[in-house]
């Protein structure tokens, strides 16, 4: 099993969940997250001064899938969240030892 965590424009959460409609894909978390990358702040004007804004607000995307279906997963959310400019996001990519499926008690990729 493998997590691919994906940091988004909030705006594109929805192009996301539609590249993520596959049958195993079961699940998913969404958490509103704050970060920067390279460019680090960027200033904004508010009331007439101008500020750094150190952070921007993000989305993470987690899923938690079978390993074999990785690459294409990949590809479809490349797909649908380039758009070629700055602050396009990050797909990180990790092994998941096990998975409990609290309910049932069922484990592995029979608990995804
Ligand atoms: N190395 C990293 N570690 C953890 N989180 C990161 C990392 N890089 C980016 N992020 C997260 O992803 C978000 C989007 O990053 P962003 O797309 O701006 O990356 P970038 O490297 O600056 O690429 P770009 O030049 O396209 O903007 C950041 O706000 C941050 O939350
Ligand atoms: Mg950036």
């Amino acid at each position: 099993m493998t997590r691919i965590e994906a940091i988004i424009r909030p705006w594109k959460l929805e192009e996301v969940k539609q590249a993520l409609d596959h049958p195993w894909v079961t699940g998913l978390t969404v958490s509103e997250v704050k970060g920067h990358g390279r460019q680090r702040g960027h200033p904004v004007i508010f009331r007439g001064s101008e500020y750094e804004v150190d952070v921007v607000p993000k989305l993470k995307i987690e899923v938690v899938v079978p390993t074999p279906l990785v690459p294409r997963i990949l590809a479809d959310l490349e797909r649908s969240l380039r758009t070629g400019q700055i602050g396009d996001g990050k797909l990180f990519v990790t092994p998941v030892d096990e998975a409990i499926r609290i309910r049932t008690g069922e484990r592995g990729e029979e608990a995804l």
